[in-house]
């Protein structure tokens, strides 16, 4: 905003008070980190390194004075993953391993204030589940307090503009040998959560009067359904749109959705997938196909009318039709955008890869072809 303005010479009446901008209560500056907690941290690592080009950042365990876990944080751009592993039996990161398998633990969000952050959800109807802490080490020190959203999944609020470490304190850099290229990941677009049948409303409740986000995007059972299954969705955004959180539920179909199918694999609500952005998804995603990153198989019926659909794009079709590459058009642009198959032996948790030229949507234009595909995968699981 301008600092000073010519003040007009004459007043003869009162300005109209425009509409005071509503203020932003949870002011988010995007994704912080998505913890995960897994069944084997080392190996985790090793294979978000070798298939998804993650770089070795930092590292907490029993030699950084950690005495229940081991966690490893990698980092590709501005996408930050922390990947968590209990060292002993009966605690509450073994219980939820035990219980969902591997899967996203926090969602961990860049706040100015984290202490804000607690006070405004908190008083507003959202759960602690950490109260306000600061963290210091050599580096300076991270204010971070969290609340809890759908299933064991929780937000954590990141304070860290007086840190310069690597990543936290009580984290130690992480030199490796090991060190493959990156892919061309830049940061995290989305994280969609899946909820129980009748629990879509209620959350979308939630992110709208605990954490002040809109719901910007409806999909009912007519957009997202196949002749067998179908699901409900609604897309959350904080005020400036850098956290965006679609909420699935599962609706009524002749057989098994893909929402129920998680729901019962996962043994309850969580995230179903993190969309990760890049600048250019033909070399990303054919770098990652060398990797050995499973994508879901896209016929090839659906490249025959593609461009009558979305018109003009600047890619060639064939690289497209050739990686399984998936494209839609709303008012403002175009996306291109492929999923992986789950990356856990559940079928639960996979990665979105998504390139946006103007488009700021979802790809509804896809998700009929996308779902059948998914269900050629529950079929083949036996869960259709
Ligand atoms: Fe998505």
């Amino acid at each position: 905003m301008p600092t000073t303005i010519a003040a007009p010479k004459t007043t003869t009446q009162k300005p109209k008070a425009a509409p005071a901008a509503e203020e932003d209560f949870l002011p988010l500056h995007g994704t912080d980190y998505v913890e995960f907690y897994v069944g084997n941290a080392k190996q985790a690592a090793h294979f978000y390194k070798t298939a998804f080009g993650f770089q070795s950042l930092a590292y907490s365990g029993p030699e950084t004075g950690v005495k229940d876990r081991a966690s490893y944080a990698i980092r590709q751009n501005k996408l930050t993953l922390l990947l968590t592993t209990p060292i002993r039996a009966n605690n509450p990161i073994a219980d939820h391993i035990y219980k969902h398998g591997d899967g996203v633990k926090a969602l961990a969000l860049k706040v100015e204030d984290a202490a804000s952050a607690w006070q405004e959800t908190t008083k507003r109807g959202g759960k602690s589940y950490m109260e306000p802490k600061t963290l210091s080490d050599k580096h300076g020190e991270v204010v971070m307090s969290g609340i809890h959203t759908y299933g064991d999944v929780v937000h954590l609020f990141i304070e860290r503009e007086k840190y310069r470490g690597p990543f936290m304190p009580g984290f130690r850099k992480w030199e490796s040998n090991y060190n493959p290229p990156e892919t061309g990941l830049q940061y995290v677009d989305h994280c969609v959560g899946n909820v129980a049948l009748g629990q879509m409303n209620p959350w979308v409740k939630f992110y709208e009067d605990v954490m002040g986000f809109r719901n910007i995007l409806t999909f009912d059972d007519k957009d997202i359904s196949t002749e067998y299954s179908a699901l409900m969705s609604k897309v959350m955004s904080n005020g400036n749109g850098f956290v965006k959180f679609p909420i699935n539920e599962p609706a009524e179909g002749k057989k098994k959705s893909q929402v129920d199918e998680y729901l019962e694999f996962y043994d309850g609500e969580g995230v179903q997938h993190v969309a990760m952005a890049t600048n250019n998804i033909i070399e990303t995603v054919t770098d990652l196909q060398k990797r050995g990153v499973e994508f879901l198989n896209i016929p090839s019926s659906y490249y025959d009318t593609l461009l009558d659909r979305v018109g003009h794009i600047d890619e060639e079709l064939n690289a497209l039709k050739g990686l399984g590459i998936l494209v839609d058009r709303d008012d403002e642009g175009y996306l291109l955008q492929i999923f992986t198959k789950p990356v856990e032996d559940r079928p639960t948790l996979f990665f979105e890869i998504i390139q946006r030229k103007g488009a700021k949507s979802f790809g509804k234009g896809n998700f009929k072809a996308l779902f059948e595909a998914i269900e050629r995968e529950q079929e083949a699981r036996g869960n259709l």
